[in-house]
Protein backbone atom coordinates (compact mmCIF):
# COMPACT_ATOMS: atom_id res chain seq x y z
CA UNK A 1 0.00 0.00 0.00
CA UNK A 2 1.39 3.57 -0.91
CA UNK A 3 1.63 6.50 1.17
CA UNK A 4 -0.51 7.57 4.18
CA UNK A 5 -3.67 5.16 4.61
CA UNK A 6 -6.66 4.81 6.75
CA UNK A 7 -6.81 1.39 8.75
CA UNK A 8 -9.59 0.08 10.48
CA UNK A 9 -8.84 -1.77 13.80
CA UNK A 10 -11.80 -3.53 15.58
CA UNK A 11 -10.31 -4.12 19.53
CA UNK A 12 -8.32 -1.44 20.27
CA UNK A 13 -7.98 -1.01 24.09
CA UNK A 14 -5.93 -3.34 24.80
CA UNK A 15 -3.41 -6.57 23.28
CA UNK A 16 -2.36 -6.54 19.61
CA UNK A 17 -5.28 -4.03 18.62
CA UNK A 18 -4.07 -1.83 20.61
CA UNK A 19 -0.57 -2.33 19.71
CA UNK A 20 -1.28 -1.84 16.23
CA UNK A 21 -3.11 0.96 16.27
CA UNK A 22 0.24 2.81 17.89
CA UNK A 23 2.13 1.48 15.48
CA UNK A 24 0.32 2.77 12.46
CA UNK A 25 -0.31 6.08 13.86
CA UNK A 26 3.36 5.91 14.39
CA UNK A 27 4.13 5.45 10.88
CA UNK A 28 1.88 8.45 9.68
CA UNK A 29 -1.05 6.09 9.05
CA UNK A 30 -4.88 7.48 10.37
CA UNK A 31 -6.16 4.59 12.48
CA UNK A 32 -9.96 4.33 13.24
CA UNK A 33 -10.86 1.69 15.87
CA UNK A 34 -13.36 0.75 18.50
CA UNK A 35 -13.72 -1.18 21.59
CA UNK A 36 -16.02 -1.91 24.26
CA UNK A 37 -14.11 -0.03 27.14
CA UNK A 38 -15.13 3.62 27.53
CA UNK A 39 -12.19 4.39 29.55
CA UNK A 40 -9.78 2.75 27.30
CA UNK A 41 -10.96 4.19 24.16
CA UNK A 42 -10.68 8.05 26.42
CA UNK A 43 -7.04 7.45 26.64
CA UNK A 44 -6.53 6.52 23.25
CA UNK A 45 -8.51 9.17 21.90
CA UNK A 46 -6.26 11.70 24.50
CA UNK A 47 -3.11 9.66 23.35
CA UNK A 48 -3.74 9.48 19.64
CA UNK A 49 -5.93 12.77 18.39
CA UNK A 50 -7.43 13.44 15.22
CA UNK A 51 -7.29 12.42 12.22
CA UNK A 52 -7.12 9.04 14.64
CA UNK A 53 -10.63 8.11 15.83
CA UNK A 54 -12.01 5.95 18.63
CA UNK A 55 -15.42 4.82 19.67
CA UNK A 56 -16.67 2.59 21.42
CA UNK A 57 -18.68 -0.50 19.43
CA UNK A 58 -19.71 -3.79 20.07
CA UNK A 59 -18.57 -5.72 17.08
CA UNK A 60 -21.39 -8.15 18.37
CA UNK A 61 -24.44 -5.53 17.58
CA UNK A 62 -24.93 -5.49 13.95
CA UNK A 63 -27.00 -1.98 14.39
CA UNK A 64 -23.92 -0.46 16.10
CA UNK A 65 -21.23 -1.07 13.63
CA UNK A 66 -23.80 -0.40 11.16
CA UNK A 67 -24.09 2.76 12.83
CA UNK A 68 -20.45 3.27 12.87
CA UNK A 69 -19.54 2.47 9.76
CA UNK A 70 -21.87 5.12 8.00
CA UNK A 71 -19.97 7.87 10.45
CA UNK A 72 -16.49 6.65 9.25
CA UNK A 73 -17.54 6.38 5.92
CA UNK A 74 -18.46 9.90 6.51
CA UNK A 75 -16.05 11.92 7.90
CA UNK A 76 -12.71 9.27 6.78
CA UNK A 77 -13.68 7.38 3.24
CA UNK A 78 -13.15 4.57 2.57
CA UNK A 79 -10.42 2.70 4.73
CA UNK A 80 -7.48 0.79 2.48
CA UNK A 81 -6.75 -1.99 5.37
CA UNK A 82 -9.63 -3.49 7.26
CA UNK A 83 -8.26 -5.41 10.68
CA UNK A 84 -10.69 -7.54 12.26
CA UNK A 85 -8.62 -8.39 15.34
CA UNK A 86 -11.55 -8.20 18.06
CA UNK A 87 -12.61 -11.40 19.63
CA UNK A 88 -12.53 -12.97 22.84
CA UNK A 89 -11.75 -16.53 24.22
CA UNK A 90 -13.33 -19.00 26.21
CA UNK A 91 -12.39 -19.51 30.00
CA UNK A 92 -10.04 -22.95 29.79
CA UNK A 93 -13.26 -25.72 29.72
CA UNK A 94 -14.23 -29.01 28.49
CA UNK A 95 -16.77 -28.17 25.54
CA UNK A 96 -19.65 -29.72 27.52
CA UNK A 97 -18.84 -26.89 30.43
CA UNK A 98 -19.30 -24.59 28.62
CA UNK A 99 -22.78 -22.56 29.59
CA UNK A 100 -24.70 -21.43 26.07
CA UNK A 101 -24.11 -18.17 26.55
CA UNK A 102 -20.51 -18.33 26.83
CA UNK A 103 -20.37 -20.20 23.11
CA UNK A 104 -22.78 -17.99 22.43
CA UNK A 105 -20.69 -15.03 23.37
CA UNK A 106 -17.50 -16.20 21.25
CA UNK A 107 -19.25 -17.06 18.56
CA UNK A 108 -21.66 -13.55 18.72
CA UNK A 109 -18.41 -11.36 18.83
CA UNK A 110 -15.37 -13.11 16.84
CA UNK A 111 -17.47 -14.78 13.87
CA UNK A 112 -20.98 -12.52 13.56
CA UNK A 113 -18.88 -9.49 14.62
CA UNK A 114 -16.37 -10.06 11.62
CA UNK A 115 -18.95 -10.50 9.54
CA UNK A 116 -21.06 -7.09 10.72
CA UNK A 117 -17.80 -5.20 10.20
CA UNK A 118 -17.49 -7.03 6.40
CA UNK A 119 -21.55 -6.64 5.90
CA UNK A 120 -20.86 -2.60 6.40
CA UNK A 121 -17.39 -1.59 5.44
CA UNK A 122 -17.02 -4.29 2.60
CA UNK A 123 -19.37 -2.50 -0.42
CA UNK A 124 -17.63 0.64 0.27
CA UNK A 125 -14.11 -0.86 -0.25
CA UNK A 126 -15.63 -2.98 -3.38
CA UNK A 127 -17.15 0.36 -4.98
CA UNK A 128 -13.94 2.40 -4.33
CA UNK A 129 -12.24 -0.53 -6.39
CA UNK A 130 -9.23 -1.13 -3.40
CA UNK A 131 -8.81 -2.34 -0.07
CA UNK A 132 -7.51 -5.30 2.16
CA UNK A 133 -9.63 -7.29 4.54
CA UNK A 134 -7.93 -9.12 7.03
CA UNK A 135 -9.70 -11.80 9.38
CA UNK A 136 -7.77 -12.55 12.56
CA UNK A 137 -7.38 -15.90 13.23
CA UNK A 138 -5.26 -18.02 15.46
CA UNK A 139 -3.22 -21.02 15.58
CA UNK A 140 -6.25 -22.72 16.41
CA UNK A 141 -7.94 -21.71 13.61
CA UNK A 142 -5.48 -24.16 12.10
CA UNK A 143 -5.04 -26.83 14.88
CA UNK A 144 -7.28 -27.75 17.95
CA UNK A 145 -6.62 -28.36 21.61
CA UNK A 146 -8.49 -29.62 25.09
CA UNK A 147 -10.21 -26.58 26.52
CA UNK A 148 -10.54 -24.26 23.47
CA UNK A 149 -13.11 -25.72 21.59
CA UNK A 150 -15.14 -22.24 21.46
CA UNK A 151 -12.46 -20.60 20.23
CA UNK A 152 -11.32 -22.96 17.81
CA UNK A 153 -15.13 -23.53 16.52
CA UNK A 154 -14.75 -19.84 16.24
CA UNK A 155 -11.23 -19.34 14.39
CA UNK A 156 -12.27 -22.25 11.77
CA UNK A 157 -15.05 -20.32 11.20
CA UNK A 158 -12.90 -17.30 10.01
CA UNK A 159 -10.57 -19.21 7.92
CA UNK A 160 -13.52 -20.97 5.85
CA UNK A 161 -15.58 -17.51 5.48
CA UNK A 162 -12.20 -15.51 4.26
CA UNK A 163 -11.72 -18.81 1.90
CA UNK A 164 -14.96 -18.07 0.68
CA UNK A 165 -15.25 -14.84 0.80
CA UNK A 166 -12.13 -14.38 -1.62
CA UNK A 167 -13.61 -16.40 -3.89
CA UNK A 168 -16.27 -13.60 -3.96
CA UNK A 169 -14.71 -10.12 -3.75
CA UNK A 170 -13.77 -8.33 -6.91
CA UNK A 171 -10.18 -7.74 -8.58
CA UNK A 172 -8.47 -5.33 -7.17
CA UNK A 173 -9.45 -6.19 -3.07
CA UNK A 174 -8.08 -8.94 -1.14
CA UNK A 175 -9.66 -11.17 1.98
CA UNK A 176 -7.07 -13.11 4.03
CA UNK A 177 -7.01 -14.51 7.28
CA UNK A 178 -4.36 -14.36 9.46
CA UNK A 179 -2.52 -15.81 12.43
CA UNK A 180 -0.84 -13.07 14.40
CA UNK A 181 1.84 -16.16 16.19
CA UNK A 182 1.59 -16.13 19.94
CA UNK A 183 2.15 -13.04 21.84
CA UNK A 184 1.58 -12.51 25.72
CA UNK A 185 -1.91 -10.53 25.75
CA UNK A 186 -4.65 -10.92 28.27
CA UNK A 187 -6.40 -13.12 25.86
CA UNK A 188 -2.88 -15.54 26.14
CA UNK A 189 -2.25 -15.13 29.97
CA UNK A 190 -6.08 -16.53 29.85
CA UNK A 191 -5.56 -19.72 28.33
CA UNK A 192 -1.45 -20.25 29.06
CA UNK A 193 -1.54 -18.81 32.70
CA UNK A 194 1.67 -17.45 33.93
CA UNK A 195 3.88 -19.31 30.83
CA UNK A 196 2.26 -16.25 28.69
CA UNK A 197 4.80 -14.03 29.74
CA UNK A 198 7.65 -15.73 28.06
CA UNK A 199 6.08 -14.71 24.63
CA UNK A 200 6.94 -11.27 22.85
CA UNK A 201 4.98 -8.27 24.46
CA UNK A 202 2.32 -6.68 21.60
CA UNK A 203 4.31 -3.51 21.09
CA UNK A 204 7.36 -5.68 20.01
CA UNK A 205 5.03 -8.15 17.76
CA UNK A 206 3.87 -5.12 16.16
CA UNK A 207 7.01 -3.45 14.95
CA UNK A 208 7.09 -6.27 12.63
CA UNK A 209 3.62 -7.11 12.06
CA UNK A 210 2.59 -3.76 10.83
CA UNK A 211 4.61 -3.33 8.41
CA UNK A 212 4.11 -7.18 7.09
CA UNK A 213 0.01 -5.68 6.96
CA UNK A 214 1.17 -2.73 4.89
CA UNK A 215 2.79 -4.75 2.47
CA UNK A 216 -0.43 -6.80 1.68
CA UNK A 217 -2.21 -6.62 -2.16
CA UNK A 218 -4.62 -8.20 -4.07
CA UNK A 219 -1.74 -10.76 -4.90
CA UNK A 220 -2.62 -11.97 -1.44
CA UNK A 221 -6.22 -12.71 -1.63
CA UNK A 222 -7.51 -15.77 -0.16
CA UNK A 223 -4.42 -16.71 1.51
CA UNK A 224 -3.80 -18.18 4.81
CA UNK A 225 -1.31 -16.09 6.31
CA UNK A 226 1.06 -16.10 9.58
CA UNK A 227 2.40 -12.91 10.72
CA UNK A 228 6.08 -12.20 11.66
CA UNK A 229 6.84 -11.09 15.33
CA UNK A 230 4.72 -13.62 17.21
N1 LIG B 1 -2.43 -13.16 21.68
C1 LIG B 1 -2.21 -14.25 20.95
O1 LIG B 1 -1.23 -15.00 21.17
C2 LIG B 1 -3.13 -14.59 19.82
C3 LIG B 1 -2.90 -15.81 19.16
C4 LIG B 1 -3.71 -16.15 18.09
C5 LIG B 1 -4.72 -15.30 17.70
N2 LIG B 1 -4.94 -14.13 18.38
C6 LIG B 1 -6.00 -13.25 17.87
O2 LIG B 1 -5.51 -11.92 17.81
C7 LIG B 1 -6.59 -11.00 18.05
C8 LIG B 1 -6.24 -10.07 19.20
O3 LIG B 1 -6.06 -10.86 20.38
P1 LIG B 1 -5.38 -10.30 21.70
O4 LIG B 1 -4.48 -11.36 22.18
O5 LIG B 1 -4.87 -8.93 21.48
O6 LIG B 1 -6.65 -10.26 22.68
P2 LIG B 1 -6.98 -9.30 23.93
O7 LIG B 1 -5.74 -8.79 24.54
O8 LIG B 1 -7.94 -10.05 24.75
O9 LIG B 1 -7.71 -8.05 23.22
C9 LIG B 1 -8.92 -8.26 22.53
C10 LIG B 1 -9.42 -6.92 22.03
O10 LIG B 1 -10.70 -7.16 21.38
C11 LIG B 1 -11.65 -6.26 21.92
N3 LIG B 1 -12.99 -6.82 21.88
C12 LIG B 1 -13.42 -7.98 22.44
N4 LIG B 1 -14.74 -8.14 22.24
C13 LIG B 1 -15.14 -7.04 21.53
C14 LIG B 1 -16.39 -6.62 21.04
N5 LIG B 1 -17.49 -7.34 21.24
N6 LIG B 1 -16.46 -5.45 20.37
C15 LIG B 1 -15.35 -4.69 20.17
N7 LIG B 1 -14.14 -5.05 20.61
C16 LIG B 1 -14.04 -6.21 21.30
C17 LIG B 1 -11.17 -6.01 23.35
O11 LIG B 1 -11.65 -4.78 23.81
P3 LIG B 1 -12.90 -4.57 24.81
O12 LIG B 1 -12.85 -5.65 25.83
O13 LIG B 1 -12.65 -3.18 25.31
O14 LIG B 1 -14.10 -4.65 23.92
C18 LIG B 1 -9.66 -5.92 23.15
O15 LIG B 1 -9.30 -4.62 22.71
C19 LIG B 1 -7.82 -11.87 18.32
O16 LIG B 1 -8.55 -12.06 17.12
C20 LIG B 1 -7.23 -13.20 18.77
O17 LIG B 1 -8.09 -14.26 18.57
C21 LIG B 1 -4.17 -13.76 19.44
Amino acid sequence: MNGNITVLITGVTRGLGRAMAEEFARLGHTVVGCGRSEKEIAELRARLDKPHDFVVVDVASDDEVKAWAGEVLRSHGVPSLLVNNAAVINRNARLWEVSAGDFSQVLDINVKGTVSVIRHFLPAMIKAGHGVVVNFSSGWGRSTDAEVAPYCASKWAIEGLTQSLSQEVPAGLAAVALNPGIINTDMLRSCFGGSASSYPTPERWAKAAVPFLLKLGPNDNGKQLTAPGG
